[in-house]
């Protein structure tokens, strides 16, 4: 059985905390929310615990997991050697959605974490529970998302008991998370640094702190041979019906649209708020057009919320990928696995 505890700012909640800090020193896994999506955590340096995690979630176990550290000065327990740039990060951007990818110290934690890597991705979320947790625990928390492997990653801790119910024994309930898209994973271990996973902290933002950082774009990420971030190459964030990427142009979506229904198609539309008065059969706004923060929050509920509907094919508008964009626009892409709508005009 599954416990949710809700937990806000007051102190009335020192019980669930104690409650989850005890679980985590037990050897067993515990979900909690950060400011990018929910975590499902174990002790980093046990790696019985940390096999709870795969198990729950069904992960593949050659995809090592994030370390969450509840203070910067903890890096050099597992750090064998700090670059210069990956410090000017961590003062700009810790706490924060930004996970650095470092040369691990040998056998401090469990190897299911770094799943054979001599690297490991370490990161300090900005959020009020996570950090709470991660304080009064005093130890290194390996935290995937906490989501079945495959689907999208949750945004509320309701998400988490959609998928996790029955198979984890707690979940910290913090509310909806703000960002909604997973940390930006950023490789420290070559110059330029390499951005593995868009995400909150941008490309844009990244070079004004450390100058150059490279960005391979969807298409680069998907030729290459061996994947860096070894996540990146499964299939991700997708509901049961399929997704298909489509212009964001309202003549074209209308057309589109009608065009499936001919076909027998039941039609869910992802898009701004602003495209409600298209004809689809389910409407899923993920934000004001030109949004992008908003439409991140949102992207990963409304594309769980097609689940719930007996739709048989999945649109999902674009965006620029500048800024946020990036992130959006890589999940949505891993979504969809690439396949597109094109009408002729
Ligand atoms: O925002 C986040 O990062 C959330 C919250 C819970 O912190 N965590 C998260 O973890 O998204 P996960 O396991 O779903 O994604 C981790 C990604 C994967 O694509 C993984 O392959 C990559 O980071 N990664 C982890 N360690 C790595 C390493 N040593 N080298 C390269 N990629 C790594
Ligand atoms: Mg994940």
């Amino acid at each position: 059985e599954t416990i949710r505890v809700i937990v806000d700012n007051d102190m009335q909640n020192e019980k669930a905390y104690s409650q989850a800090v005890d679980i985590l020193n037990n050897g067993e896994v515990v979900a909690f929310p950060t400011e990018t999506v929910y975590g499902l955590g174990a002790v980093a340096t046990n790696d019985q615990a940390v096999k709870k995690i795969f198990a729950a979630k069904g992960r593949p176990s050659d995809n090592p997991l994030i370390v969450h550290i509840g203070t910067k000065e903890e890096v050099p327990y597992y750090i064998e050697e700090i670059p210069e740039k990956a410090k000017e990060c961590m003062d700009v951007f810790w706490p924060g959605p930004l996970t650095l990818v470092m040369k691990a110290k040998p056998e401090i934690l469990a190897p299911s974490v770094t799943a054979g890597l001599s690297t490991v991705g370490i990161r300090m979320p900005d959020h009020e529970v996570a950090l709470r947790l991660l304080r009064k625990l005093k130890k290194p928390v390996a935290a995937p998302s906490a989501n079945r492997s495959g689907k999208p990653s949750p945004t509320k801790a309701t998400h988490v008991e959609e998928d996790l119910e029955g198979l984890i024994p707690l979940i910290l309930d913090g509310g909806t998370t703000g960002i909604g898209l997973e940390s930006t994973v950023l490789d420290m271990t070559v110059n330029p640094p390499v951005i593995l996973r868009p995400g909150g902290v941008t490309k844009e933002m990244l070079e004004q702190v450390i100058g150059k950082v490279i960005q391979p774009t969807n298409e680069q990420q998907k030729n290459e041979s061996t994947p860096k971030a070894p996540g990146m190459k499964y299939t991700h964030y997708a509901p049961e019906a399929p997704v298909y990427l489509i212009e964001k142009e309202k003549e074209l979506i209308e057309k589109a649209i009608q065009k499936l229904k001919e076909e027998g198609q039941r039609v869910a539309l992802l898009a701004p708020s602003d495209y409600s008065d298209v004809q689809a059969d389910y409407f899923f706004p993920f934000g004001h057009k030109g949004n992008q923060e908003e439409m991140g929050a949102n992207l990963y509920d409304a594309l769980r919320a097609c689940d719930k509907t007996n739709a048989t094919i999945i649109l999902a508008t674009t965006t620029s990928a500048n800024g946020v964009g990036a992130a959006i626009m890589n999940r949505l892409e891993k979504a969809a696995g690439g396949k597109w709508i094109s009408i002729d005009k």
